[in-house]
């Protein structure tokens, strides 16, 4: 398949247009380069030993993103783009309704306009808000705008709601919908891998500038949380596993008895903040310092998911371990 992968120079899109190519799809990638850097789509060149048309286009431009739409043919379209800092989408909610929301709307009224009719979106576990009991499955009452934590985390359920609005109104119209839970690590070439600009909100990108000696220690956001040692729990997925299941999910496009499909991508393990440290010291064989400090804003005890939908659906299910996240990330962060 031809895939338009929008944000594509990002953290999830890069490793995902590299397994799309393994597997035989090509690409166009757009992206605005806002909280990504061309090198990211170069990298990606390397390793999948291709050229990928690259447009700098901010998917809020419909202009713009047009003038792609008109040129290239695409049977699908993969929506990567937006903001996506939980925190700092609380300090500016208005930037992260706009951009986000707008930048959704334009590619899905380009999308009708030139009969593409498959997309794919990238969702989060945030979408299932603070009193979801892990583990968690797609049946439960997602979308409960109502106790979602932050700006962010409600642009994504709110673009699941057009997606769903959407694919009731038009039978042709195909959605996929991936919630993802906590992608961590990096491809094995270390040639691409989560790169955020500036301060890491994220704690695997933090513990990788702590073991590489770019900041002094890992600040651990309270150790009271209801959890086997205090410390908050997550389901941290290989980003490899991650991209992979994007792969797997494309075959839901040729479903002729349905067309809206919501998977979680996840492991369905939970590991606590100083579970990861430790891995990271052991699988690095290296020290992380760090200091109990207070809790976060907005964080919740425990976040983990049923993946059993997509294992059977889907015939995928991750498979690289916390070891190998950790290592990934490390050789990432040190090759930079
Ligand atoms: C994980 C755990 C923190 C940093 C968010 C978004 C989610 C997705 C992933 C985009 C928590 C603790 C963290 C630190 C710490 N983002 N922590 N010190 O908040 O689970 O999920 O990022 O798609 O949508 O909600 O991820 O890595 O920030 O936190 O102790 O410096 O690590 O309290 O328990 P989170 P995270």
């Amino acid at each position: 398949m031809r895939i338009l992968v929008a944000g594509g120079a990002g953290y999830i899109g890069s490793h995902t247009i590299v397994e799309l190519y393994t597997k035989g799809h090509t690409v166009v990638c757009v992206d605005n380069l806002y909280n990504a850097k061309l090198s990211a789509i170069k990298n990606v060149e390397k390793i999948v030993k291709k050229q990928i048309p690259f447009y700098k286009v901010d998917c809020c431009d419909k202009k713009k993103l047009e003038t792609v739409f008109k040129k290239e043919k695409f049977d699908a379209v993969i929506m990567f783009q937006g903001y996506k800092a939980v925190g700092e989408s609380v300090k500016i909610p208005i930037k992260y309704y706009r951009n986000n929301l707008d930048s959704a709307l334009t590619i899905i009224e380009l999308m009708d306009k030139y009969n593409v009719h498959n997309i794919m979106f990238s969702s989060s576990a945030t979408v299932y808000g603070k009193n979801a009991k892990s583990p968690i499955k797609e049946t439960d009452d997602a979308l409960r705008l109502n106790d979602i934590t932050n700006p962010y985390g409600e642009t994504k359920a709110m673009i699941e709601k057009i997606l769903m609005d959407k694919a009731a109104a038009d039978s042709k119209f195909k959605a996929v919908i991936l919630r993802y839970f906590n992608p961590v690590g990096a491809h094995e070439s270390a040639l691409i891998g989560e790169d955020p600009n500036g301060i890491p909100n994220n704690l695997m990108p933090y513990i990788a500038k702590v073991a590489t000696g770019k900041l002094p220690y890992l600040n651990v956001y309270g150790n009271d949380y209801k959890t086997k040692d205090g410390t908050g729990v997550r389901d941290y997925i290989h980003v490899v596993d991650l991209a992979k299941g994007h792969v797997a999910a494309l075959k839901c496009y040729k479903s002729k008895k349905q067309n809206l499909f919501v998977y979680n991508l996840g492991t369905g393990n939970g590991t606590s903040v100083l579970d990861l440290v430790k891995a990271y010291e052991k699988a690095n064989k290296l020290k992380v310092k760090y200091k109990i400090v207070g809790r976060r804003a907005g964080d919740v005890d425990k976040l983990y998911c049923k993946p059993t939908k997509a294992n059977k659906e889907l015939g995928w299910m991750a498979k690289l371990d916390i070891e190998s996240m950790c290592e990934s990330s490390y050789n990432f962060e040190n090759k930079k």
